[in-house]
Order: structure tokens, then C-alpha cells, then sequence
């Protein structure tokens, strides 16, 4: 990483902080009462029932947050904006891939989110079921989230990029009654079949799921199953569009999002109601300055993500947000198309991932130099830490040099931003998060739990969360024990949530999140553990072993390196294998797991233990000088690694 000097630090313009939402007060009043804040916070919100605390931390690590209260979270997304005279404002602009798109007004949402809940129950689905959303980004996923919400069921929203197996495998963790899914989805001017890998996950009978609800969005031929299928058209689109919204306690779960871990398994991340749409709600007003009825917000995440849960659903609509969702790729028809996205509808407020900013650095700045991107006037970053060069230039050829960037740090489970400049009232610094937002407490800490001390640059420590926050996961689906090891019990006598990262905090107490610690990888911002790669390759008839790490890479972040094994049986015809392993994993997890590379070796380096030495390979993907290797069982095995 290049060395920030203090040329580097960008202060907030005068005119920016002169009409920015947040301001030196926020942190002020944070501290002086931190619970009364987010009580404040939570009033951001309409409740049906007012609470009666705000947090009760007696059953820790599990919190309920504004305990009593009641509140309906797609009455505040939709019917509320409604109510107080904006139906007619645009909710979103959608941008269809092929080149089609579709406003829907608040008043349009509420309509099609009051058809899909009623369509929901005349199938008999009651608050507390599961619904499991494997759909592109177009509108009725959305719709389908919101109706979910409105109606108290759980919804499970699984990429679409996955495979008909780990689609039935979160399926099965869950027991969805429910799948909403599309007949195929656009992908670079190509139709993909979608539905037909919802039937292949469903091929055996043997599971839970009742239904099978069908958007029609490529108009391709579909295998179906009478009476279990059901076209969107032909049910949803005719349902009536008046519903009463119910509330649901503040505890209710909203939803369950499966995140990769050290384990094979997926952990599906539980997140409940009111304190995870207060969180969205004041992060994404604070930290995005957000000004309905004025900005265009676009957030170029995948709802099949936890950024598209809580910064394309959730926090912008409780906000009553304008935004601009879009089905595609960024280079499809070319590398022009979110340029000229953000020219179509003056896009104010951009936020994608640093993955996504390098790819553009190697387009060249040419392009988005064709363009008028004056409106921008905000930036954010998520997903990975984003390289200072980055930064530079995504101010510089996105932002008009002027443009603050918020680099925001969270998780799956932290459900909302936690670390993240406030725009107009924190001095930014090319690649750090810089800290906890008002009402947020975090610390970096070494093995023991000891503080390490403000500027000791070189002293690289780990991340705790050491206070609860409102928008924090309730536990891992249906495991409250993995729950517990993975996150608390690391920290178990000081009761501080292991956040997996590694960081340091300068000598202006600035926090640098340097990257995971634990064996799970970050390509392109999406989190895949090593092991879920592995146990994919060994799923193959000719691997006997795999060890799988996770590389640096100038553009994803990180790229996947496996190392494997062959049976005897396999040997010969090394390259054909190679593609038929890459395919394999692509298959069995999805393309975003997809090795970068797969070396067949005749060994994997072990510990005296049996325990692969993951930290070596990665010396050798990386091309570096092998690290200490005394504890090898055969430190030889390097040479026969190198030298195939
Ligand atoms: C992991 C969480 C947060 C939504 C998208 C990813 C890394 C995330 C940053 C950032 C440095 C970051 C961390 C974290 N990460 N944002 N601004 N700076 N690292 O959610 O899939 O749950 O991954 O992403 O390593 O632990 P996720």
C-alpha cells in the first residue's frame, strides 16, 4: 500500500458542510447518551407500537433492540411516502439490460407490493414462513422482498448467479414454502436459464417447497410443474392492489442471508426489524447526505447481497429515496453503459465497490470523460479496502475532484454501515474507512485483547465491535452454537463481536480494515470461504486432496489459486482437467467461485499435524520468497510444487 502523507488528507469543502445532513453535533450527542441516540434514531421510523427500551442486552450475545415496539417495514418503505402526499414521486428507474426500462412511482410500488401480498396469501403462506427470491435485479424482486416484509415472511434472497445446488442447499437450511424466480435472466445480450435451475434444485421431491411463483423477463421457454408453478402474470399481476399492512414486533425476523464462513456450510445471517431498518434508514440519510425528493441515488450492488438488502431496498425506500437499479453488467453493450446511466437521469449519489473502479481504471478514464457526470456529487465504496490509487482516481474522473468518497465498512451481519467518513464533517484519507459513525463503538485490538496504541502504524491488530448496534444479526439460522463460536467466542471474556478483520488505527485515529484473517477470500467483494471451494473440487472423481487460497489480484482484490491432487486414476491429460475442474466449481458454486487458477501437484504442504499450510501456498501464488517452513513435515514437497 502506498504511504498516505498529509497531502493526502482531504478536508470537507465549506459548501458541502454547509447543507450536508450530518454534522458535528451527531457525534456529540451520540456520546453523551448512546442509547437515547438510537432512540432518536428509531423515531426516524413510524411505529404502530411505540417500545419500551431500547435495548435489552441481558440474553447476550443475542439483543433485542426497542423492545414492545411494532412496526410494519414495508409501511415505511412505501405506504407512508404515500400517505404524506409523494406518490408520485419516482421510486425507481429501472434500466432493463437489453436496453428497456420502467419508472415506478411510490404510488406503483405500493400498488404491485399490495398485489404481491395478497397473492402471497391466498397461498396460504403466514408471518414467520420462509420465501427464498432467485431473481435478477428487476423490479418484482424488489416487489417481492417488500411483500415478503409486509407480510411477516422471512425471505431468503439467493444470488442468481448461483447453482440449482447451493440454491437447494439454502433452500433446505431455511425450509422455503415459497420461490419466486424469473423464466431467465439477460446476461451480456444473452437469455440464461433460471427457472430451469430452480427445477433442477428441486429435481428429487424431497424438500419443502410448495410453489414456485414465475416472473416472465426473457420470454424463454420454461420446463413446468402443474400446480406447483405459477406465472406472476397470471396471479400477482391480477391480484387486488389494496392491502393493509400489519405490524410485527420489533424482534420479527426480515430476513435470512447466507454468507460464506470457514466451514463449508453457508451461514445464514438472521436479521430482524426495527433496529435493522433504523440502522439502514440513518446510515443511508447520514452517510449517503441523502436528500429525498432531490438526489438520484444509485447503488450498483445485487440484491442478492447484503449491500442490495439494506442500501437498495431497505435504507433508501424507508428514506423515500429516487434511485436507478439496473439489470447488467457494466460493459454491456460496452463500457460506456453507467455513464450513460448517470447522464439518463442525473445520478447525485454513486456507491459501488473497488473491484468495480479498478476494472474502470483499466478501461481508461476516456470513458467516462465522454460523459457529463456533473450531477455526481457524492461517491461511496464497499466490499474490500480500496487501494489509495483507486481512490485518486475515482475522486478525480468519477467525482470531478470534488466529490467526497464515504469508503463504508460493514458485514453481512452487521446488516448496516458501521465505519465510514461522514460527507461534509470528517477528513478523508485514500483508503481508510476512518471510524465508527456516530452511536457505532469499535476497536482494534491484538490477540489478547489489549488496545494497540493510537499511531503505531506497523501494529496490525484485529477488529472488535465492543457495544452492541441496532442493525446486528440475531444469530446463524437454525445454530445458535455456531453463532456464538464464531463471533463471540474469541473474545469471550470481554463479551467484543470478532469482526474476521485485520486493522490498524493511525496516529489521527483513523482505522485501516487491511482484510480477513480468517480462510475466507474476497474476489470482487463477494466473500467465499476456501473451504466451499475445496469441498467443490473434491466433489470431482479425480481429485484425491485440494487446498485452495485466496491470491492478490490488481483487479478482484484477491483471486482464487487451488492446488489439487489427482487420483491415480485421473493422471494424463493435466490441461483438459483443469477446465473441467474450473467448470466444476463453477457449476457447484457459482462463477464468482471460479479458480483463477489450478495447479496439479503431487503434494500439499502439512504441518507435522495433517493441517494444510494455506499461509506458504499463498507464498507461492503470490510469487513470493517462501515464510517460515520449520514446520513442514517435508519442506521438499515445494520443489515438486514449483516445478508443476
Ligand atoms: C467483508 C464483509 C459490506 C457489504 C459487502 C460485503 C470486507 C467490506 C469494506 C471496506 C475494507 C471491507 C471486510 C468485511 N469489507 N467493506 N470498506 N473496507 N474491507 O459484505 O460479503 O459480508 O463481506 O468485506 O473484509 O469483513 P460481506
Amino acid at each position: 500500500m502506498t504511504a498516505v502523507t498529509d497531502l493526502d488528507v482531504f478536508p470537507p469543502s465549506p459548501e458541502f458542510a454547509a447543507t450536508a445532513n450530518a454534522g458535528p453535533e451527531l457525534a456529540a450527542a451520540a456520546e453523551a447518551d448512546r442509547l437515547g441516540f438510537w432512540a432518536d434514531q428509531a423515531a426516524r421510523l413510524h411505529w404502530h407500537e411505540p417500545f419500551t427500551e431500547v435495548l435489552d442486552w441481558t440474553d447476550a450475545p443475542v439483543a433485542k433492540w426497542f423492545v414492545g415496539g411494532k412496526l410494519n417495514v414495508a409501511y415505511n418503505c412505501v405506504d407512508r411516502h404515500v400517505l404524506d402526499g409523494h406518490g408520485d414521486q419516482v421510486a425507481i428507474h429501472w434500466e432493463g439490460e437489453p436496453g428497456d426500462s420502467r419508472d415506478l412511482t411510490y404510488n406503483d410500488l405500493l400498488a404491485e407490493v399490495s398485489r404481491a401480498a395478497n397473492y402471497f396469501t391466498e397461498l396460504g403462506l403466514e408471518a414467520g414462513d420462509r420465501v427464498a427470491i432467485y431473481m435478477p435485479m428487476i423490479p418484482e424482486a424488489i416487489i417481492s422482498m417488500l411483500a415478503c416484509a409486509r407480510l411477516g415472511l422471512t425471505h431468503s434472497v439467493v444470488f442468481a448467479g448461483y447453482s440449482p445446488t447451493a440454491l437447494r442447499s439454502r433452500v433446505d437450511d431455511a425450509e422455503a414454502r415459497l420461490i419466486v424466480t424469473t423464466d431467465g435472466q439477460w446476461r451480456r445480450g444473452k437469455s440464461a436459464p433460471l427457472k430451469e435451475a430452480v427445477d433442477g434444485a428441486l429435481a428429487d421431491g424431497e424438500h419443502s417447497v410448495e410453489h414456485v411463483l414465475v416472473v416472465r423477463r426473457t420470454g424463454m421457454d420454461v420446463p413446468w410443474t402443474e400446480k406447483r408453478d405459477a406465472w406472476w402474470d397470471d396471479t400477482v399481476a391480477v391480484a387486488s392492489p389494496e392491502h393493509e399492512a400489519q405490524a410485527f414486533d420489533s424482534e420479527h425476523p426480515l430476513f435470512i442471508l447466507y454468507t460464506s464462513g470457514t466451514t463449508g456450510k453457508p451461514k445464514g445471517i438472521v436479521h430482524t426489524t426495527g433496529g435493522y431498518l433504523t440502522q439502514t434508514s440513518y446510515t443511508h440519510h447520514y452517510v449517503f447526505d441523502h436528500k429525498a425528493g432531490q438526489d438520484v441515488y444509485w447503488c450498483t450492488a445485487d440484491i442478492g447481497w447484503v449491500t442490495g438488502h439494506s442500501y437498495i431496498v431497505y435504507g433508501p425506500l424507508s428514506n423515500r429515496t429516487t434511485q436507478v437499479v439496473y439489470e447488467g453488467t457494466p460493459n454491456s453493450p460496452n463500457e460506456h453503459r453507467h455513464w450513460e446511466i448517470v447522464e439518463k437521469y442525473g445520478v447525485t449519489i454513486y456507491y459501488t465497490a473497488p473491484t468495480l473502479v479498478r476494472t474502470f481504471m483499466k478501461w481508461g478514464h476516456a470513458i467516462p470523460e465522454a460523459h457529463n457526470l456533473s450531477s455526481i456529487r457524492l461517491l461511496g465504496s464497499v466490499g474490500e479496502p480500496i487501494n489509495p490509487e483507486a481512490w485518486r482516481w475515482y475522486r478525480k474522473h468519477i467525482g470531478a475532484d470534488k466529490a467526497p468518497i464515504v469508503d463504508t465498512w460493514w458485514q453481512t451481519e452487521t446488516g448496516a454501515i458501521m465505519m465510514s467518513p461522514l460527507p461534509g464533517v470528517t477528513a478523508t484519507k485514500p483508503g481508510a474507512a476512518m471510524g465508527p459513525l456516530p452511536g457505532i463503538s469499535a476497536k482494534v485490538v491484538d490477540d489478547d485483547g489489549n488496545d494497540i496504541a493510537l499511531g503505531e502504524t506497523e501494529a496490525v491488530g484485529y477488529l472488535v465491535l465492543d457495544q452492541p448496534w441496532p442493525a446486528m444479526l440475531r444469530g446463524i439460522w437454525g445454530d445458535m452454537d455456531r453463532y456464538r463460536e464464531t463471533y463471540w467466542d474469541r473474545y469471550a471474556d470481554q463479551g467484543w463481536y470478532f469482526a474476521g478483520d485485520g486493522a490498524k488505527v493511525d496516529e489521527d485515529d483513523a482505522f485501516w480494515v487491511l482484510g480477513r484473517v480468517d480462510d475466507v477470500m474476497n474476489v470482487s467483494g463477494h466473500r467465499i470461504s476456501t473451504s466451499e471451494v475445496e469441498s467443490a473440487l473434491v466433489g470431482h472423481y479425480g481429485v484425491a486432496e485440494a487446498a485452495v487460497v485466496g491470491a492478490s489480484d490488481d483487479t478482484t482484490g484477491q483471486g482464487i489459486v487451488a492446488f489439487v491432487i489427482l487420483k491415480e486414476s485421473a493422471h494424463g491429460g493435466d490441461a483438459d482437467l483443469v477446465a473441467e475442474l474450473k467448470a466444476e466449481v463453477a457449476r457447484e458454486i457459482s462463477p464468482i467461485a471460479k479458480p483463477r487458477e489450478i495447479h496439479i501437484v503431487p503434494e500439499l504442504p502439512k504441518t507435522r499435524s495433517g493441517k494444510i499450510m494455506r499461509r506458504l501456498l499463498r507464498d507461492v501464488a503470490e510469487g513470493r520468497e517462501l515464510g517460515d517452513t520449520s514446520t513442514l513435515v517435508d519442506p521438499k514437497v515445494f520443489e515438486a510444487i514449483r516445478n508443476s
